[in-house]
């Protein structure tokens, strides 16, 4: 804690001069021991004075690395009185419904006993007490009723995730094909429809590959925290809002609230994430070259390496990534090799990028 306050004032001491020690060679041990006592206190004090100093304004540069640390989450429902428009958009958009508690409203498939044959087994969805139901393989090969926990994603599939006693989510296989009818849609499919996943293999829904905790979380809600227990070999998985929230692009924003109150000037209104760069940038397009240029280079990269979090490929090296904090420090993107990428820059397949076995495979058909 010393150590941290230290490092936000300025190296105003001189560093420790050795001859200083030199020159007073008849000083006493106990002098010596008195010195470094008051030295000690001295700086006890002064730490003391700074936790307990008049509160100023802070300049910007002081308050948003610390704010992005300490502040807390407070979920997307408490911005929506202030900004209704941002909610209302937001609320409409795919990051609100990465992942929804599985009800009538929000499965888009067909649970009125629709059926569904894959490598030798029927998997059937139904509806039993309002609650949504599949009948599959489990992880012993043999069908069983599973309860449909939660819905995953949206357009142009939906996956579903299934709760085990251990604290995992495992994803399904099965899938809901959301397109409309003319486009092929509204019918199940599997994601491995050339191959015969069964329950011995790797790919399987009950398998690593497809559990939720550590292979899908991160992405799809707000501020994960795996909580894997090694000893017992369980999960207890929390977040801080069940879908990609507000406060997964802006911050922890409970600064924010507090800043509402007086809106003191010069303090990022009290926000851990900045996302001002694109505001101040047009696009307009350049005769010579015909095409569009931007109005100036590029001044920070705090919403690119918000976006990556989550739309890049990428590994996870650290939990506790937050808007506004260093991307490298928490992720591990992929290099630039062949058949990551198309020509033009978009990402090929979507993978979940943590095993090498993965990339290889397009995840959705
Ligand atoms: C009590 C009202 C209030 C609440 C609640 C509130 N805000 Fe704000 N917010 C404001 C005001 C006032 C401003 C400054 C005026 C503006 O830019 O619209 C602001 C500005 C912002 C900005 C723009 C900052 C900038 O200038 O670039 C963002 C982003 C933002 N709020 C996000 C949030 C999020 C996320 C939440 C929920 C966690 C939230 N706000 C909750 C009042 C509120
Ligand atoms: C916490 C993870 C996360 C972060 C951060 C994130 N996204 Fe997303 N984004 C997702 C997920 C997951 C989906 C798909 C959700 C679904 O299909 O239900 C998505 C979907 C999208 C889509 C397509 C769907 C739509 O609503 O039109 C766009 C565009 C997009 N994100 C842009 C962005 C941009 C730009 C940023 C940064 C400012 C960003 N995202 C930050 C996870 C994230
Ligand atoms: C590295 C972040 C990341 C991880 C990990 C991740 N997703 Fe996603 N997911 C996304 C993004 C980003 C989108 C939106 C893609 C788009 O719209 O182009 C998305 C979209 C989806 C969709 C909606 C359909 C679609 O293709 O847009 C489903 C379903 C889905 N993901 C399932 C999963 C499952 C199941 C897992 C774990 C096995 C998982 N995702 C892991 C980032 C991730
Ligand atoms: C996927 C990332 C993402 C999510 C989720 C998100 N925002 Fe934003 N928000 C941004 C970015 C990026 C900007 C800056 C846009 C620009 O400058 O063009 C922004 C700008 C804003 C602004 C200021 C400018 C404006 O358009 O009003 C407010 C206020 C705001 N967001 C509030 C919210 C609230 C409230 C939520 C949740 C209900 C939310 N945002 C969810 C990325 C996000």
């Amino acid at each position: 804690m010393a150590r941290r306050k230290k490092q936000r004032r300025p190296a105003t001491e001189p560093a420790a001069n050795p001859e200083a020690n030199a020159a007073t060679p008849a000083r006493s041990r106990r002098g010596l021991y008195a010195l470094v006592v008051a030295v000690i206190l001295i700086a006890i004090a002064v730490d003391v004075w700074w936790i307990l100093r008049p509160g100023k304004a802070p300049d910007v540069a002081e308050v948003s690395a610390p704010t992005v640390v300490t502040a807390r989450y407070v979920g997307s429902e408490a911005c929506a009185g202030c900004h209704a428009q941002a909610y209302a958009a937001w609320n409409d958009s795919h990051h609100a419904l990465a992942m929804q508690h599985a009800t009538a409203q929000t499965v888009l498939g067909d649970f009125d006993d629709a059926t569904f044959r894959y490598a030798g087994t029927t998997t059937t969805f139904f509806i039993r007490d309002g609650k949504h139901f599949v009948r599959t393989d489990g992880a012993d090969g043999k069908l069983a009723d599973f309860e449909v926990q939660y819905t995953f994603g949206v357009d142009p599939l939906q996956q579903y995730l299934i709760a085990f006693p251990d604290g995992r989510l495992q994803a399904l296989s099965a899938s809901w094909d959301s397109r409309p009818e003319g486009q092929g849609g509204q019918r199940w499919f599997h994601l491995y429809p050339d191959e015969k996943v069964d329950y011995r293999d790797e790919l399987h829904w009950t398998r690593r590959s497809q559990n939720w905790n550590f292979m899908c979380a991160d992405c799809h809600s707000t501020e994960v925290r795996k909580q894997y227990d090694a000893g017992a070999d369980t999960f207890n998985t929390t977040w801080a809002d069940l879908t990609v929230g507000c406060e997964a692009c802006h911050g922890p924003a409970s600064a924010h609230l507090e800043w509402t109150e007086a809106q003191p000037a010069n303090t990022h209104k009290g926000l851990a994430a900045v996302l001002d760069e694109r505001a101040s940038a047009t696009w307009a397009n350049d005769a010579a070259t015909n095409k569009p240029a931007r109005s100036h280079p590029r001044e920070h990269d705090t919403e690119i390496e918000v976006c990556a979090q989550c739309h890049a490929r990428r590994s996870q090296i650290a939990e506790g990534y937050r808007a506004g904090l260093p991307f490298l420090d928490f992720y591990r993107p992929a290099l630039l090799s062949p058949g990551l990428y198309h020509a033009d820059g978009q990402q090929r397949d979507e993978v979940y990028i943590w095993g090498s076995f993965l990339q290889s495979r397009m995840y959705h058909a």
